[in-house]
């Protein structure tokens, strides 16, 4: 089965062509950081615009390096939820127009989904059942994965999400949007002992994480030396280590809770170059295996989307003509496909 994806949940118009026989055939992305970084941040009229300008061009060249005829599709797989409402509209109509023209089905896909199962484009793919920490601009949660569908969420953010914690504190610190790389950048050059930030909710029994704490103590810590341009990437750096040690020590809890050896990362903070290596660290001493997807398929993109629409649709799931999307859409209402 020959699956088109698209993705248009915020910033990212992703497109891609899987084939459950061959795999991934081909995949591509339209970034509209540049668009948006005048605004600081991302403006939802301005994406849900940029996403009709884009999608049919990104489509066309899928296709032909894909080295087919879009008749020759079998489905399309959309984002219908979580993420903003109007991009996400626009990515639905796309679909469900393009499949009514074509004659064939269209699915709405959960993205949370899709970032969950984005490692199992890659080779070796991770074997279920396995812990899954979803950390992204809108997430950070730890789900105890049976299978696709059999989601039980383990902890949740009670605030910020990890990503959203990396954006604002970007932000205050000067270092401009998309706030998680440029963080990651500055700390790179940044000693992580000078500024010891506490890590979040590390004490407590359960599997939840916080990040506004660490974002506030991060931003005072920065006025305290009255924003000194030259401390910026010192408390880049302290700021960094602290958040991915709560997330690497919840990841170890919830292992441990679940007696599970196998841990799989996914979503945009996911490409985060220090909470990869700490993970590799902690999991190499639990003798355990950690499965990330490779650096372009963490954040947003059309891959994934792809590959959980094929998912369900070969199992027969198919969204009514109806074009509904669910800017919230919690994972564990997801069920198994069918
Ligand atoms: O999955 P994603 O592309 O979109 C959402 O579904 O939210 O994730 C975007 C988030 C943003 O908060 C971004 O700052 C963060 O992922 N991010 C990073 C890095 N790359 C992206 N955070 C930390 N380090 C990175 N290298
Ligand atoms: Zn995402």
């Amino acid at each position: 089965m020959k699956v088109l994806g698209i993705e248009t949940s915020c910033d990212e118009t992703g497109i891609a062509i899987y084939d459950s026989d061959r795999g991934l055939l081909s995949h591509k992305l339209h970034s509209q950081v540049e668009i948006h970084a005048d605004y600081g941040g991302v403006v939802p009229e301005i994406a849900s615009r940029d996403h009709v300008r884009k999608w049919v061009t990104l489509t066309r060249t899928c296709a032909a390096e894909a080295g087919i005829e879009l008749n020759q599709l079998d489905a399309v797989a959309y984002t219908a939820g979580p993420g903003l409402a109007g991009a996400l509209f626009t990515g639905a109509v796309a679909g469900r127009a393009l499949a009514w023209q074509l004659g064939i089905r269209a699915l709405g896909v959960h993205h949370m989904e899709g970032h969950l199962l984005a490692p199992m484009l890659e080779s070796p793919a991770p074997a279920f059942p396995f812990v899954c920490l979803l950390v992204s601009g809108g997430h950070s949660q730890l789900v105890k994965v049976d299978s696709v569908g059999c989601y039980e969420l383990l902890g949740d953010t009670l605030d910020d999400a990890v990503g959203e914690a990396f954006d604002k504190t970007a932000k205050m610190l000067g270092l401009g949007y998309p706030g998680g790389p440029a963080l990651a950048k500055a700390a790179a050059s940044g000693s992580p002992e000078r500024f010891l930030f506490p890590r979040p909710m590390a004490k407590s029994d359960d599997l939840n994480f916080s990040f506004s704490g660490l974002k506030t103590a991060a931003i005072t810590a920065f006025e305290k030396t009255g924003r000194d341009p030259a401390a910026v990437n010192d408390i880049a750096a302290g700021f960094e280590v602290a958040a991915v040690e709560a997330l690497a020590i919840k990841c170890s809890k919830a292992l441990q809770q679940e007696n599970m050896k196998t841990l799989v990362v996914a979503g945009g903070v996911a490409a985060n170059t220090k909470l990869r290596s700490l993970l590799k660290e902690t999991m190499q001493k639990i003798d355990g295996e950690l499965y990330f997807p490779r650096l372009e398929f963490c954040t947003d993109n059309g891959a994934m989307i792809a590959y959980a629409g094929a998912f369900r649709l070969l199992a027969g799931e198919n969204s009514g003509v109806e074009i509904a999307v669910r800017p919230r859409w919690p994972l564990d209402e997801m069920a198994a496909p069918g």
